[in-house]
């Protein structure tokens, strides 16, 4: 990281460093220091912001070779730009804090003083908004950070910052660098001057150099070499009525069972459905399984009150203790038979394409009954009804979707992809689906 910070202009005297969150070892002030003695360039006037005091401590009694002022605050607070001015150099690893671990009085003031304090965002993509308000004409900033804020929608903000600047590289680097933390990081190198072309450093080591979009959306495409869908101008969601995960029942090892298992008169009277798991579209490759599950919503989409529950209603008070143990039920005041969420029956039980909300790779199952009840683990996507589901099952299942699927979704760990409504609605439908669409329009 120090060798990318000086790699295109070495230090010279009166060049400024800092150091946001040194943590308590210090690492980059004393690579820096390293890095300034082998090369015989002057050590940059350095500052380090840390908010720790212990770990102020530890980096005092470590730093003794080091001339470096060490500030103890918090590098987010709003006088820091004019308290420590512009510099040079920037080099850090900041934290990484998800806004859902902040208290509320944090996320307003961070909402109110940073542009990119947006939706889920956290406290590594503040570090960069003010790191960049700190750094020089001509100056350079190197953070190692989790690579999500190319992808998620909540670094849309960070990516617009961005544009005014040049990103001039971002290697990715193995998860191993955090052995303790669940990341894919990555070494992001920004300049303080605009271009748009920017050195892309692929876990697996391909290199190219690319143009990232500019205008907020995701970078996932042509940062892992995304696919050239020809751009018709039609996604997905044209093409759809519902794209949405299943349902969730708060305690599924209840509601589900095999229907061998389920009484009958709760079969008769049309309390069960058939009902498919994300582990079940994989062993049984397909949405038909021998599972029921218990629903007490009629078939358009109203839960059925309590006096009308019939056979539902005698075997929900067989469970009465458990099902009110639930946390819709405790924190969310549902009713005590209901579900965790509410189902869109007559949008779900409609022919439809499922698939696992994680999977090594997208896989897509046609359900042309248009009976099953997808649960939690499923995602599902319903077509409009002049779009013919086999064709459209071959295209998901396609190489080129699968491509832009893997190049746009965010990552569960261990490699896999997750799939989310807010991103393959963006998929980009090919010309034969919108001139269908053309034709039932006309
Ligand atoms: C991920 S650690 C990195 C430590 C060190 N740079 C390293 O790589 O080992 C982030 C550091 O930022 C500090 N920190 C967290 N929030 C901060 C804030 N608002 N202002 C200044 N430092 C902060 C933490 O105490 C911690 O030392």
């Amino acid at each position: 990281m120090v060798a990318k910070l000086f790699a295109d202009h070495e230090p010279e005297s009166g060049d400024r460093i800092l150091f946001p969150g040194i943590g308590s070892n210090a690492p980059f002030i004393h690579a820096v220091k390293r890095w300034c003695d082998k090369h015989d360039a002057p050590m940059p006037e350095a500052v380090a912001v840390e908010l720790d005091p212990v770990r102020i401590d530890d980096v005092e009694e470590n730093l003794e070779d080091v001339d470096v002022d060490v500030q103890e605050r918090d590098f987010l607070e709003s006088s820091i730009p004019r308290d420590l001015g512009e510099f040079d150099y920037i080099i850090g690893n900041p934290p990484y804090v998800p806004v859902t671990q902040l208290n509320d009085g944090e996320k307003e003031q961070y909402g109110e003083e940073f542009d990119t304090a947006w939706r889920r965002f956290d406290l590594y993509i503040l570090f960069f908004e003010r790191g960049l308000e700190l750094l020089a004409d001509n100056g350079r900033l190197v953070y190692v950070t989790p690579e999500k804020f190319e992808y998620i929608s909540s670094g849309d903000a960070l990516r617009e910052l961005l544009t005014n600047y040049h990103v001039q590289e971002i290697n990715h680097i193995d998860q191993d660098w955090f052995p303790d933390l669940k990341v894919y990081p990555a070494i992001t190198v920004i300049d303080a001057t605009e271009s748009d072309r920017t050195h892309i450093v692929t876990r697996t080591n391909e290199e190219r150099t690319v143009s990232l979009p500019t205008d907020g959306s995701s970078w996932a495409a042509p940062i892992r070499g995304g696919i050239d869908i020809e751009d018709t101008g039609v996604t997905l969601s044209d093409i759809t009525v519902r794209i949405s995960a299943g349902l969730a029942t708060g305690r599924d090892s209840l509601f589900v069972s095999d229907k061998d298992d389920v009484a009958p008169q709760l079969i008769e009277e049309g309390w069960a459905y058939p009902t498919v798991s994300g582990k079940q579209l994989r062993t049984h490759d397909c949405p038909y399984t021998d599972d029921l599950i218990l629903c007490p919503y009629d078939e358009r989409g109203n839960l059925v009150s309590e006096n009308e529950l019939g056979a539902y209603g005698d075997w929900a008070e067989i469970h009465r203790e458990t099902l009110e143990e639930r946390s819709c039920v405790q924190k969310r005041n549902r009713p005590w038979y209901d579900w965790h969420n509410a189902p869109p029956m007559p949008e779900m039980l409609r022919p439809k394409i499922v698939c696992k909300d994680v999977a090594k790779e997208p896989e897509f199952w046609g359900e042309p009954e248009g009976t099953v009840i997808p649960r939690h683990s499923v995602y599902y996507i319903v077509p409009k009804s002049h779009i013919e589901l086999d064709n459209l099952l071959t295209y998901l299942n396609s190489e080129e979707a699968k491509k832009w699927i893997e190049a746009n979704a965010q990552k569960a760990y261990t490699d896999h992809v997750r799939i989310q409504s807010e991103m393959i609605e963006d998929l980009p439908i090919p010309k034969e689906f919108a001139e269908t669409m053309q034709t039932s329009l006309v």
